[in-house]
């Protein structure tokens, strides 16, 4: 055998393996379609003209036409989907046991509403307490195959305790901008997790532009929700886990409390990537998208207030992972909502809280004031008739009650 011959053949056999761990081939520009190596690491497009300035979303070869068995491989945690998440070397996956949440049926507050089939996904037993957890061990494992060795976030909360969390199990440096109105524990958890915390006086959108030029600075790979696009892979998970656990099918409609929107993208990535597969069939949920009040963009985007990209002002909610005044993924949020006939409502921050109580004295679960909202939007979607009391409805609680106590009354 020539030494090309035996380079070639290596390849091959690389190729065969790494196959078999994940299907993953490479990033493609949300809005030109040009693809990007997933072999570098990769922020948000810059290609097109005038700079597309849009997300790169995880291309995959998939196995059309397997079946689920095929495909998932024997573990209890959210990297049983990994043939269909990013990693290649999975000796660089860092995990501390996220995803494989219950989805619980909600027979008591169903009663109460009457309805017969009322569904939670509870997210709020994840590391760190929030599904953000799935995001960042999906992104913190790439990011560590790709010998990133610091990383910025900025956060409203849950999203950069976990990825403090996933760069002190990988030994690579954090930096967490984040709100100073956030809540004193999501503060703290950074700390622990020995990340540098960064408090300022503003919103979202300023704790970005400032993770943005730590970056530039200091040469460090920026985590932002949908600019970073591996977080996408791994909140992804949710959709996979909920149509298998209801054995391979999916509910009439999914209320989602919405801030930029990742778990909402990526549950409908999953499930278009399951049809692919022909893993499931016929009609997709409704995503119904559920704001703060006090900061309701996509609503506004829905209801036509307000033109993509246009600035919009929020202020602050007991539901900090809603304040989320600029989304960069907007536009696909916006497409979701439309293809699957879904809508955006807001939920005030009083009505939240009547949502947590009910979750707690029905269901015997203590959420997060996002999870609270869904409540709130479902009464007010039954009353309006947007959703009919006889079709199987899943909210899906993003995260737990207890690191909200400074929020709640
Ligand atoms: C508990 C909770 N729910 C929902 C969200 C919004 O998440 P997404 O970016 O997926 O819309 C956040 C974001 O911080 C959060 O912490």
């Amino acid at each position: 055998m020539t030494l090309s011959n035996f380079n070639r053949r290596n390849v091959e056999i690389m190729e065969t393996i790494s196959r078999r761990l994940t299907y993953y081939t490479k990033l493609k520009c949300n809005h030109c379609g040009k693809p990007y190596s997933p072999e570098e690491i990769q922020s948000y497009a810059t290609c097109g003209e005038g700079n597309c300035a849009r997300p790169l979303i995880a291309q995959y070869e998939l196995p059309v036409g397997s079946s689920p068995s095929e495909v998932i491989v024997d573990r209890s945690d959210m990297w049983r989907y990994q043939r269909v998440m990013p990693l290649y070397d999975h000796s660089k996956l860092v995990t501390l046991g996220e995803g494989n949440t219950p989805l619980l049926q909600c027979g008591n507050l169903g009663a109460e509403l009457d309805m017969p089939s009322l569904m939670i996904k509870d997210e709020s037993g994840n590391p760190t307490g929030s599904f953000k957890a799935r995001g960042l061990s999906s992104a913190i494992s790439k990011a560590n195959e790709l010998g990133v060795e610091e990383c910025v976030i900025p956060t409203a909360g849950n999203a950069g305790g976990a990825m403090a969390a996933y760069c002190a199990k990988a030994g690579i440096k954090a930096t967490v901008v984040m709100p100073r109105f956030t809540p004193r524990i999501f503060q703290m958890e950074c700390q622990y997790y020995g990340a540098e915390l960064i408090l300022i006086d503003g919103f979202l959108n300023d704790c970005g532009a400032l993770a943005g030029k730590i970056a530039k600075e200091r040469n460090c790979f920026n985590v932002s929700t949908m600019k970073e696009p591996f977080r996408l892979e791994g909140k992804k998970t949710m959709g996979y886990e909920i149509a298998e656990q209801l054995n391979w099918q999916v509910p009439d409609v999914i209320l989602y409390p919405t801030g930029g929107g990742t778990g909402l993208l990526g549950i409908w990535k999953a499930f278009h990537e399951m049809r692919q597969m022909s893993w499931i069939e016929g009609k997709l949920p409704r995503m119904i998208a559920v704001q703060a009040e006090n900061c309701q963009p996509i609503v506004s985007l829905m209801n036509g207030t307000r033109e993509i990209g246009e600035p919009y002002q929020g202020s602050e909610s007991i539901a900090n992972g809603l304040v989320v005044p600029a989304a960069f993924a907007e536009s696909m949020i916006k497409d979701v909502i439309i293809t699957s006939h879904g809508l955006a409502m807001a939920v005030s921050d009083d009505d939240m809280m009547e949502g947590v109580k009910l979750l707690a004295k029905n269901e015997g679960l203590f959420v997060a004031p996002e999870g609270g909202a869904l409540v709130s939007a479902l009464k007010a979607l039954l009353d309006n008739g947007a959703i009919n009391r006889e079709e199987q409805v899943l909210l899906l609680n993003t995260g737990t009650g207890y690191k909200y106590a400074d929020n709640m009354n």
